[in-house]
């Protein structure tokens, strides 16, 4: 019978078998290949922290604002503490600049009154206060991601 049939197919089904055997070894090979390069690789994200230093705490005179545009904060100090407003736009997410009012928007307009409150614009949401702590060294990290309450003062420990 099987002499008919590959008479009549040209394969026979033991050669199919083998065939298909050999094409499943194939295919399990480049699939533990695929594996093993993609475990030889790092699972690392490479995006920028979301924490950094600012400097040292006489670096923030009692009465200055610094403006940190690459970091997209702002780091006033008064003497009650220190404090970072984030000086990212929340319509776009363009940078902002201090105004008479408080901060304002050069892409659409919106204002915000000196804590960072919307006072007009197309801005949905107020601008963030955001943590302020103290490295061991001493000095002073900001974190984008951590927010604190509206009115949260650091206090430099000397
Ligand atoms: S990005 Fe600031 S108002 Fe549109």
């Amino acid at each position: 019978m099987s002499s008919e049939t590959k008479e009549k197919s040209g394969v026979s089904r033991r050669d199919f078998l083998g065939l298909a055997s050999m094409g499943a070894a194939v295919l399990s090979s480049f699939t533990l290949l695929a594996g093993i390069f993609r475990m030889s690789k790092a699972n690392v994200r490479y995006e920028e922290s979301t924490r950094f230093k600012i400097g040292m705490p006489d670096n923030f005179p009692v009465g200055t604002v610094k403006k940190l545009d690459d970091k997209g904060v702002f780091i006033f100090a008064n003497d009650d503490g220190l404090h970072a407003i984030s000086s990212i736009c929340t319509h776009l997410g363009c940078i902002v600049a201090i105004s008479e009012t408080g901060f304002q928007c050069p892409c659409h307009g919106s204002k915000y009154n000196e804590n960072g409150k919307v006072i007009g614009g197309p801005a949905p949401r107020n601008l963030a206060w955001l943590e302020i702590s103290q490295e061991v060294d001493g000095s002073l990290v900001v974190d984008t991601v951590r927010e604190v309450p509206v009115g949260t003062k650091f206090k430099i420990n000397v």
